[in-house]
């Protein structure tokens, strides 16, 4: 099948394998399905082939390609992506000085205009439509992460990463950095916030509490409040870094203290690997309705602990798959799903209750639905819906490593085959709203 069989722009109707988390429950999963999107990008309907037997006929056949709602990154770095893969196994904190801070601190208009159109064709070549992204402090650099990303298409909450306790920047005035990191966020979030009519969103972005003193946090928790934008951050994921948060912040109970002091707490909040809480740590999340971006091969790069993702979703969190590059070497959320499971079937053989482990159809609806969740994107994306936004991936699963796959003839066995034997080229297109994003292979 050759990309020109791919729509470049919406109205379309497809025909294809369907496979979607349900927003009620449950897993859509049609090997001969159609879904119509029209001139808006919206899907309007989805269903069998067979009940809609003049759609069925017009419609472009993708069979037996897989269709699948576009894969959500809740967690990602644009301008770490040269480091990612070195470094693996370094503490945290001795990484960032050594190998991330350099690059961010290097990632000026120039470095971004080239880089960002790069990542993001690379992140729809590995199925990714959405991401939140962090970008470096200076926000000329982050406005250009912005451009770029509506100009290709992809789907983007950024911010510019705020540090006012430990930080590389070498040139404001120690004084100065508070206000004007502030207000440039403000005014970056009043210009892009809602931009590309709602695709691209703004997120206050401290960096974590080490690197953040109690004014930064609460003055950008106040504006993400105010803007109604998403407030992203790392959390309680090293144990050196558990420790420096308690020494700075020695009136907080625990580290997830520091950050709800600040009004950090709620809707609004993403925070990033979030491995080494407390019950009652857990509970305040859950009680303020926070989300977590769980990135488990970053986990395992940097050496920082396993997230017990079963207690949290058992727990009612909304979890969202983040990649965390360049914590990780991958931009593919399916390498998530699958290093994920490993990593928590592994230690599940130890306890020996494989029951706490999640399965393949788990793993597909965190790195969609369960993104769009975190992101608190669920009523626009993440699951092939009536209603929803046609952010949409085509999979040929026919190319799969090792190759030569035999049938794969339910939900559970297509997601298996999709999460254990990916291959780089295998997600063949990618749109965001129906519109086709640049990346995936064309050939
Ligand atoms: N904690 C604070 N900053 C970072 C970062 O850039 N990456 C990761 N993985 N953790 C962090
Ligand atoms: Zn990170």
């Amino acid at each position: 099948m050759s990309s020109a069989t791919f729509p470049k722009q919406p109205p379309f109707t497809l025909r294809a394998r369907l496979l979607s988390p349900l927003a009620d429950g449950g897993t859509l999963w049609l090997s001969d399905g159609i879904v119509e999107v029209d001139a808006a990008g919206h899907i309007r309907h989805v269903g069998a082939a067979a009940d809609a037997p003049r759609a069925a006929e017009t419609a472009i056949d993708l069979r037996p390609f897989v269709l699948m709602p576009g894969l959500v990154d809740t967690h990602v770095h644009i301008p770490q992506v040269p480091a990612a893969g070195l470094g693996a196994g370094t503490d945290l904190l001795a990484w960032l000085e050594r190998y991330v801070f350099p690059l961010e601190r290097a990632f000026d208009v120039a470095a971004a205009d080239d880089l960002a159109p790069k990542v993001y064709r690379a992140m729809a070549a590995a199925g990714t439509t959405t991401i939140s992204a962090y970008a470096a402090i200076w926000p000329d650099s982050t406005e250009a992460c912005f451009r770029a990303a509506e100009a290709h298409g992809i789907r983007a909450t950024i911010g510019a990463v705020l540090m006012d306790r430990v930080t590389y920047d070498d040139r404001t005035p120690p004084g100065d950095i508070l206000e004007n990191a502030i207000r440039s966020s403000g005014e970056l979030c009043e210009r892009w916030h809602g931009g590309a009519d709602g695709r691209l969103r703004y997120a206050f972005t401290p960096r974590f509490a080490v690197s953040c003193t109690a004014d930064m946090l609460r003055e950008s928790a106040s504006l993400a409040e105010h803007y109604g934008a998403t407030w992203q951050t790392h959390l309680s994921e090293d144990a050196r870094e558990m420790a420096a948060v308690a020494e700075h912040f020695p009136e907080a109970r625990d580290y997830l203290d520091a950050y709800d002091r600040a009004g950090g707490l709620g809707r609004k909040a993403l925070f990033a690997h979030a491995i080494h809480l407390s019950e009652r740590e857990i509970a305040r999340v859950v009680e303020t309705g926070s989300a977590i971006a769980h990135c488990p091969v970053s986990n395992m790069f940097i050496r920082s602990g396993v997230m017990p993702v079963r207690r949290y979703l058992d727990n009612g969190l909304r979890v969202g798959l983040g990649t965390d590059v360049a914590g990780a070497p991958e931009l593919s959320v399916i390498t998530q799903m699958r290093l994920g499971f490993f990593q928590h079937n592994s230690r599940a053989t130890r306890v020996d209750d494989d029951a706490t482990v999640p399965g393949p159809l788990d793993w597909i609806r965190l790195g969609t639905l369960g993104g769009a969740q975190a992101l608190g994107l669920d009523d626009v994306i993440g699951s092939i819906e009536p209603g929803k936004e046609a952010d949409l991936i085509a999979l040929d699963l026919d190319r799969c490593s090792p190759p030569n796959a035999g049938p794969a003839t339910d939900a559970d066995e297509v997601a298996s085959r999709l999460i254990f034997r990916e291959r780089a080229d295998m997600v063949r297109a990618a749109w965001v709203r129906g519109r086709r994003l640049e990346g995936p292979p064309t050939a």
